[in-house]
């Protein structure tokens, strides 16, 4: 943005209105959780039966980088909570160089070129019909809106083209990740047994489409097949995309909406999108859709000042680290300095990231478009209640 378009954009907006609602987002998901670990002061603070917090980014990042002594394989990892459900190699319970060479593998479903053409096959013409919706005067639910996005993404996957996830398939993916509890370190059997249901179902197709498909492949799960994946490891890494990439987007779509909107940038942005970065990026930092990450100790080793050991559970407060940075401020924009910190850092940095951006880019370019037009107003909206990743459960969007 150049000098006088910032100075314009900078009054006509209003800073830090965004609070009250994303607060309400997070207290409606995490009752207990949010104001225990957001009321924590010190950069890592050991809080009984949740784990060594630790609220500091510089903090956060040297973990994640530390993977000889964080891990995400031992007692109180992510392995803990998924390997059951999910089988043992799907990246997000793996580490060292089979991981590496999985993530090696899985790279070119992520390249931008890749990339992009799946977005713009899966999204392009329901993206349109959202802006002619808008345009028409209708009331839109952006919530129902990305979910039937995350949807038609998740059909692409498991390599269909038709559209099989429709809500109540996604209903029953949200209630697995609902099973995860920062009190609880392992699922239950019977939730074990529940997820692994679900899974199957959207593994039934993938595993044919992983078999059938001729040369070259005409889906996800034949891709990886040439990309040398086994169909083990394409299964677990169908059931990974949908776990990791559903909800983190059908969470922060609305939330980045609704964040525009009550702090007026929807209206700058319509005007002039040269901001659109800052305002993706600031709108992650506020955000933060995968609040924590867990790793497990696997040697001695100082976090801060405190000391941990085998064993200890590490909680990594992202959402806190991210949000010591201030208010939303695309001006300002203190994101740049987190080098996205809200996907992770090192090794395990969200594998999906080119694919989130490119959704999260058609998403708000078609709000965007409609916007431009006349401005759009939040006519309803709700936050959805004792979910793993805060979320609204109804955003309501109209022309004003
Ligand atoms: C706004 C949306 C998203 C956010 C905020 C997000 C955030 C994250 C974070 C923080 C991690 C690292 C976790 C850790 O180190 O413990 C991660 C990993 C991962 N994400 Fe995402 N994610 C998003 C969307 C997606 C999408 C769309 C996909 C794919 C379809 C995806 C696939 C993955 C995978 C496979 C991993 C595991 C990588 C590994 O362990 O090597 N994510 N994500």
């Amino acid at each position: 943005m150049s000098a006088a378009a910032t100075a314009a954009a900078a009054a006509q907006t209003r800073p830090g209105a965004e609070r009250r609602w994303e607060e309400r987002v997070q207290r409606a998901a995490h009752p207990f959780v949010y104001p225990l670990l957001s009321r924590i002061r010190r950069p890592v603070l050991r809080v009984p039966r949740v784990g060594v917090v630790v609220t500091e980014a510089e903090l956060v990042r040297s973990v994640l980088l530390d993977t000889a002594r964080f891990t995400k394989t031992g007692p109180g990892s992510p392995a803990d909570l998924w390997t059951p459900v999910l089988g043992p190699s799907v990246l997000l319970n793996m580490e060292g160089v089979d991981h590496l060479a999985l993530r090696r593998r899985l790279g070119p479903l992520f390249a931008p070129a890749f990339v992009n053409a799946l977005t713009a096959e899966t999204l392009g013409g329901a993206a349109a019909r959202l802006t002619e919706r808008l345009l028409a005067g209708e009331r839109v639910d952006a919530v129902a809106e990305v979910r039937d996005f995350a949807g038609r993404v998740i059909s692409r996957l498991v390599g269909l083209d038709h559209d099989v996830v429709d809500a109540g398939l996604f209903a029953r993916v949200s209630a697995v990740t609902g099973y995860v509890r920062l009190s609880r370190p392992r699922f239950t059997e019977p939730q074990v047994r529940r997820a692994r249901a679900v899974l199957d179902e959207l593994t039934t197709h993938a595993r044919a489409a992983y078999r059938d498909d001729g040369v070259p492949a005409r889906t996800v799960p034949a891709r990886m097949r040439e990309l040398g994946l086994s169909e083990q490891e394409a299964m677990g890494a169908v059931g990974a995309f949908v776990l990791t990439g559903t909800e983190t987007l059908v969470s922060y779509l609305p939330r980045m909406l609704a964040i525009l909107h009550d702090t007026g940038w929807l209206g700058v942005l319509a005007r002039d999108r040269s901001g659109e970065a800052a305002a993706i990026a600031e709108g992650l930092r506020v955000t933060t859709p995968s609040p924590v990450m867990l790793r497990s100790v696997a040697a001695p080793a100082r976090i801060g000042g405190v000391a941990v050991g085998p064993g200890d559970r590490v909680v990594l407060a992202t959402f806190l680290a991210d949000r010591a940075a201030g208010a939303f401020d695309p001006v300002a924009n203190p994101a740049a300095s987190l080098k996205q910190l809200w996907f992770g850092a090192g090794a395990h940095f969200c594998l999906g990231a080119p694919l989130a951006m490119a959704q999260i880019g058609t998403t708000l370019g078609a709000v965007l478009d409609a916007a431009a037009a006349a401005p759009l107003a939040i006519v309803e909206r709700r936050a959805q209640r004792g979910t793993l990743i805060p979320g609204y459960s109804r955003l309501v969007l109209e022309r004003s």
